[in-house]
């Protein structure tokens, strides 16, 4: 008997209530999608309101369907049930200890072994970081290896930009000094998803690098921290940077949520955060949970610490890992990186690429 959904009574998909029109938009044969670029070749907006399902059955893995407009064919159950589980082939986040192995991995690989990439850029969705060796230590290679990748975002520093200690800086990385751990440029919109950072050369004395993971630093809140962790969790702050040319500016919470409630994304730069006027004893609140971030961000419970040298990159996942590095004395020898940054989209789709 026509119906306008169907309930799948075994198999992996046993219980679930699917609509006629859901499933309608789901076939795939040349008459609905364009085979090269799988795009539907019709207007699903413009299908019967009251489209019903005349029949159906299960035949080895497939769903063999026909509609009432006159349309069939075959859907393939594995494809649904992955769909309906939000199944993907991009690993999740692993919470990782300081005392992990780092995730380093060599750039000849890189670029002659799909299969090494692959294990590259799973291992970058895991932790939230690779380091790469045996890069050329030339310039512009920081771009030549993220176009590798995808696109490289240009911003109003350009399509990449050097860190260097000089004089007047229009931001502190180009100083000498420390640099706390932070994530970078939570003031544009978007924030940018990737940091690649190439070091031609690091001979000064001090200079070395640290990553932190802000996806266990905020767990470790949630579970330890309630309230400093909600406070943080729903307080926008103004991001903003003022240059010559520009004023940017965002407003984000320091830890943001998905609709599930779990952590989507850390910003933290606490140089050129400003939080609203709050109620006095909300800004109590707010500055003792950022002080706590700051303080575990900082802390040799968090932060991995190494040395980038000559021909390295190290490639985080600016939404999630928070970098730094220690001061260094420009007097005792050269200190230069390039860095640029790229989006999520890019990587995520090159792995997907390469898994299918
Ligand atoms: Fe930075």
């Amino acid at each position: 008997m026509p119906s306008k959904s169907i309930l799948i009574p075994e198999g992996i998909l046993k219980g679930q209530n699917l609509h006629a029109l859901w499933l309608r938009e789901r076939l795939s044969g040349d008459d609905f999608v364009d085979k090269n670029n799988l795009q539907r070749l019709y207007e699903p907006s413009l299908l019967d309101d009251n489209l019903t399902i005349n029949e159906y059955k299960i035949n080895n893995n497939f769903l063999e369907i026909s509609f009432s407009d006159g349309s069939n064919g075959k859907i393939n159950i594995n494809e649904l049930y992955e769909e309906i589980n939000s199944i993907d082939v991009i690993p999740n986040k692993k919470i990782w200890s300081v005392s992990d192995k780092l995730q380093i991995f060599d750039n000849n690989q890189i670029q002659e072994n799909k299969k090494y990439l692959i294990k590259m850029l799973k291992s970058f969705y895991e932790y939230g970081y690779v380091i790469i060796e045996n890069t050329k230590p030339e310039q512009n290679e920081v771009i030549n290896f993220a176009e590798k990748l995808g696109p490289v975002r240009t911003t109003n520093w350009g399509k990449l930009f050097n860190v260097v200690s000089k004089p007047n800086p229009n931001d502190l990385a180009y100083t000498a000094l420390e640099l706390k751990s932070h994530s970078d440029n939570p003031y544009r919109k978007p924030v940018p998803g990737i940091q690649l950072l190439h070091c031609i050369a690091n001979e000064s004395v001090g200079g070395d690098s640290s990553l932190v993971d802000g996806y266990s630093v905020t767990e470790f809140l949630k579970k330890n921290h309630k309230k400093l962790y909600k406070i943080l969790t729903e307080t926008n702050v103004n991001f903003k940077f003022t240059d010559v040319d520009v004023i940017l500016e965002n407003k984000s919470k320091l830890i943001e949520l998905d609709d599930n409630g779990l952590f989507k994304q850390i910003n933290f730069s606490s140089r050129l955060d400003y939080v609203p006027n709050l109620r006095f004893e909300d800004l109590e609140i707010f500055y003792q949970a950022r002080k706590c971030m700051y303080e575990l961000c900082n802390s040799d419970q968090f932060k991995i610490k190494f040395r980038l040298s000559a021909g390295m990159i190290a490639m985080f996942d600016n939404l999630r890992t928070l970098h730094g590095r220690t001061k260094f004395d420009p007097n005792t020898g050269f200190r230069h990186l390039q860095g640029c940054y790229i989006d999520h989209d890019a990587t995520e789709g090159k792995l997907r690429r390469l898994l299918k």
